[in-house]
């Protein structure tokens, strides 16, 4: 139809996408069969890609998907597979009309396996190399902390001399936050976010996702976040939302992981119009493309759909993901 091919020609920039979420049952199959991964033999969702794809119709929650995603990413073992994992991602999203791409990545859920971190980051960086080479697209890395795990953990694993180096020499442009929202309020990584701040590292964290309007207001005022990851609870509270939008924080919302976890009914329900409305920055963006349905063109297609937005509203989306975007000044008025 002439919107998808209208949406399609947009410039886009992604925002919020886990390298670790992009990966595929069919290339899971394929690694695990490779690298003689064992899955779980008690959960029949394991016993083919067609089944596990099929499993992935019916999330409860966010914990309930980040079940699957953790074991998901337990074939990912040499720098090769890191590699074609960021490699498909990054084709797919140049097919949909990205031209920058700020991805996020667990190093705590690969280390914590004994996959060393130089390993993710060199399959990473040849994946990047390569999209900016062959696809003309730019990319960020940005590092997230599981914060089910302990703060301290978070701490250390920051501090360690491979992570630092990835900071200072750029590889790696700031840092988030993600995994379990509830039981994991943004407070509790005050540290860790002031370390990282003092360093000049970039600061997002999810907030706002499964967690109530008060985490959002939290992770900008403990952790001094300049984006906030999802975010759609903020429309619940009209005081804070005036104060995002003055403070030009940007939110990078999912709306079709936002239904696919059952944080809405619908993407008519994601308060796209409210943002709109109120002068509130959003980008959109996929999440976990291989897992939620959708890469950033169908989350595009669903927000139409559903809100219908003109022309004029589309432009400015993009312009704004593209101020939003972590990338140099040069970089962002080649995009504009
Ligand atoms: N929320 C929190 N943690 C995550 C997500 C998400 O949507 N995807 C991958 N890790
Ligand atoms: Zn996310």
């Amino acid at each position: 139809s002439p919107i998808h091919v209208f949406l399609q020609a947009l410039p886009k920039c992604e925002h919020h996408i886990h390298l670790e979420g992009a990966l595929t049952p069919s290339l899971l199959f394929e690694l695990a069969a490779r690298n003689n991964t064992t899955l779980p033999a008690d959960d029949h969702a394991f016993l083919s890609a067609e089944s596990l794809r099929l499993r992935y119709d019916h999330f409860t929650s966010l914990d309930d998907f980040l079940n699957y995603y953790y074991i998901g990413m337990s074939v990912l073992i040499h720098s090769s597979d890191f590699e074609a994992l960021a490699w498909s991602y990054f084709q797919r999203a140049a097919a949909d009309g990205v031209h920058h791409a700020e991805v996020f990545f667990d190093p705590q859920a690969h280390t914590s396996r004994g996959v060393a971190y130089s390993t993710v980051l060199s399959g990473f960086t040849i994946a990047r190399d390569r999209a900016c080479k062959e696809l003309g697209m730019s990319t960020e890395l940005i590092c997230c902390f599981l914060r089910h795990l302990p703060p301290a953990d978070c701490l250390v694993t920051f501090n360690q001399a491979e992570l630092q180096e990835s900071f200072e020499h750029g590889a790696v442009a700031g840092i988030g936050l993600d995994s379990s929202e509830l039981d994991f309020p943004p407070q509790l990584f005050g540290e860790l976010y002031r370390k990282a701040g003092e360093q000049g590292l970039r600061r997002t964290a999810h907030a706002g996702e499964e967690g109530p309007a008060a985490y959002i207001a939290n992770a900008i005022d403990t952790l001094g976040v300049e984006r906030i990851d999802h975010g759609i609870k903020l429309a619940e509270d009209g005081e804070l939302m005036r104060r995002v939008a003055e403070s030009g924080i940007m939110l990078t919302t999912c709306p079709l992981s936002n239904v696919l976890l059952r944080c809405v009914k619908s993407v008519a329900e994601v308060p796209i119009r409210r943002f709109l409305d109120a002068g509130v920055r959003f980008s959109i963006n996929s999440d976990d493309p291989a897992y939620f349905g959708g890469y950033i063109l169908d989350n595009y297609c669903a927000v139409q759909e559903a809100h219908n937005l003109s022309v004029a509203e589309w432009e400015s989306i993009c312009r704004a993901s593209i101020e939003g975007s972590w990338c140099e000044q040069d970089r962002k008025d080649e995009l504009l």
